[in-house]
């Protein structure tokens, strides 16, 4: 069982700046790096209106940009609820990037009443995420959003 416990804190002590550029790009690496099985980690952001841009992320290229109305990532933005997928085959718009994957997990990030983004979690296993694998993330992902100003541009210089 992942240590999420452990995995908070490491991810605290990492994010010791307030710049979320900075923060995301540390979260998918450390993500990449402490859980098994992924083969893609990543932020997309909401920079237009019901539309997701890609962020910082670990993995291979990513398909881009991502309307709300499309894929795991626009329900996920859309319903504000985290999704879950066991098997990415059998969602009929689940936008294949990566045909490694085959399960995923998607996890909205709500600042205010508006959605900044989605953290997407891809892995080449099915099933991979449990309900305890989704608490865990929504509580470093909670982290991610304390540790930092998602409302401020990256400083210039
Ligand atoms: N799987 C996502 C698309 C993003 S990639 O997996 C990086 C989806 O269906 O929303």
């Amino acid at each position: 069982m992942t240590d999420y416990g452990s995995l908070e804190r490491q991810l605290k002590a990492l994010l010791d700046t307030r710049d979320w550029l900075t923060n995301a790009a540390q979260t998918s690496a450390f993500l990449m790096q402490t859980l098994g099985d992924l083969n893609w980690v990543g932020f997309y952001l909401q920079r237009q209106p019901e539309t997701l841009l890609l962020g910082p992320f670990q993995g291979l290229p990513a398909c881009n940009p991502i309307p709300f109305s499309k894929g795991v990532c626009g329900a996920a933005a859309r319903s504000r609820q985290t999704q879950r997928v066991d098997d990415v085959h059998a969602i009929p718009d689940h936008i294949v990037c990566d045909a490694a994957s085959r399960s995923e997990l998607v996890v909205p990030i709500v600042v205010g009443d508006s959605v900044w983004g989605v953290l997407d979690i891809d892995s080449p296993v099915p099933s991979r995420f449990s309900a305890e694998d989704q608490a865990g993330i929504e509580r470093l992902c909670l982290a991610f959003i304390e540790a930092s100003d998602l409302n401020k541009e990256a400083p210039a210089a």
